[in-house]
């Protein structure tokens, strides 16, 4: 298996570069979570990230370009909206939506006339994309997480989803480590693709927040409308474990642990206020604001999800502004188990 610790390592990147260029796999950190990268510009390579994450084809993939690069190879119609943007915020974790040039591949924009671009800043990220092709060319990455589950934040959680593909043979020729991603949810995602009819629409929130985004372009993006083009990780249920999770309301979570246990459950609780009177089969504390919650909530699902429990229940968060990113990733975390909570209520 090709792990490598690339921190300090000028040869693995230099590696990783070049098995892009051969149209292989290479999984890498990002300040967001770990990207599964293949050359944007190779549909046969485009096609095995979909292979390998288990992912509809239709869905396009965000690709991810070196400082400096020159996004107009990529994206036509590149509005001053976007000039602004991308002088505040990149290197970092927003991902713009434009119109794609013509001969950007199907394969990257799911079949859409648009294509998703991020630079991002982690040193690792950077230094891989300014090796492949001389910093000229484009990575499609999505998460490097099989469809629908959890994104990895960890080198280690890379090799968790996709163990047999990084084995010689395997899909996914490199595993980049690059320590634990600092942001810890994905790439706050704004479509500039519709302007003149819609004005800037915000995908997915993220920890670039609507209003840092409305501080440099004077208005407030709107929210997703039913026209807005298509994003996997805006799919109802996703980033989810596969232990149920149910999100409990403050108030309600030791009356409902109470009964859970009662009624025999294993319960893996994640909280970010004290419990004293709650103790719960498995349990993570994460940080009370959302920038150290953000950081750590992948994590957690993930040792939480080990602990082979009935339920994780994650304590309901504030619903204010700032907490936006999180809330997103964890209603969708949780979408599939609303009715699994009562069930387990009442039996
Ligand atoms: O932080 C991130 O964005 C991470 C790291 C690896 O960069 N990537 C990531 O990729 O989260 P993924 O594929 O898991 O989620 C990207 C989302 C998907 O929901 C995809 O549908 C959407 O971006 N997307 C990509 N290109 C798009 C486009 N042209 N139009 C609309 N949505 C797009
Ligand atoms: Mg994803």
């Amino acid at each position: 298996m090709l792990v490598l610790n690339s921190l300090d390592n000028a040869l693995s990147i230099s590696q990783a570069a070049q098995n892009l260029e051969e149209g292989k796999l290479v999984a890498f950190p990002t300040e967001t979570v770990y990207g599964l990268g293949a050359d944007a510009e190779n549909p046969l390579a485009v096609a095995n990230i979909y292979a390998a994450k288990g992912r509809p084809s239709n869905h396009p993939v965000i690709v991810h370009i070196a400082p400096g690069a020159d996004i107009a190879y990529w994206a036509k119609e590149i509005p001053f909206e976007a000039e602004k943007l991308i002088s505040a915020f990149w290197p970092g974790p927003l991902t713009l939506i434009l119109k794609r040039a013509d001969h950007i591949p199907d394969a990257v924009s799911g079949g859409q006339d648009t294509v998703g671009i991020r630079c991002p800043s982690h040193p690792v990220a950077m230094a891989l994309l300014s090796a492949f092709k001389g910093g000229k060319g484009g990575v499609a990455a999505p998460s490097a997480n099989k469809f629908g589950h959890v994104s990895p934040t960890m080198a280690a959680h890379v090799i968790e989803e996709f163990g047999q593909e990084i084995q010689p043979g395997g899909l996914i020729a490199q595993v980049l480590d690059g320590g634990q991603s600092e942001v810890g949810i994905e790439s706050t995602i704004l479509d500039l693709s519709r302007l003149h009819t819609h004005g800037p629409v915000l995908l997915r929130p993220g920890h670039i927040s609507a209003d840092q985004l409305a501080t440099v372009l004077g208005v407030m993006p709107a929210s997703a409308d039913a026209a807005a083009p298509r994003a996997s990780g805006t799919l109802d249920a996703h980033y989810a474990p596969h232990t149920p999770v149910v999100q409990v309301a403050v108030s309600e979570l030791d009356d409902v642990v109470h009964q859970l246990q009662k009624n025999g459950k294993k319960l893996a609780l994640m909280s970010y206020l004290a419990h004293p009177a709650i103790q719960a089969d498995a349990w993570r504390h994460l940080p009370n604001d959302p920038i150290g919650y953000a950081h750590d909530l992948y994590a957690g699902l993930r040792d939480l999800d080990h602990a082979h429990a009935d339920v994780i229940l994650v304590e309901a968060l504030p619903q204010e502004k700032d907490w936006q990113g999180v809330n997103d990733r964890l209603r969708r975390a949780a979408f599939d188990s609303r009715d699994v909570l009562q069930k387990m209520l009442n039996s």
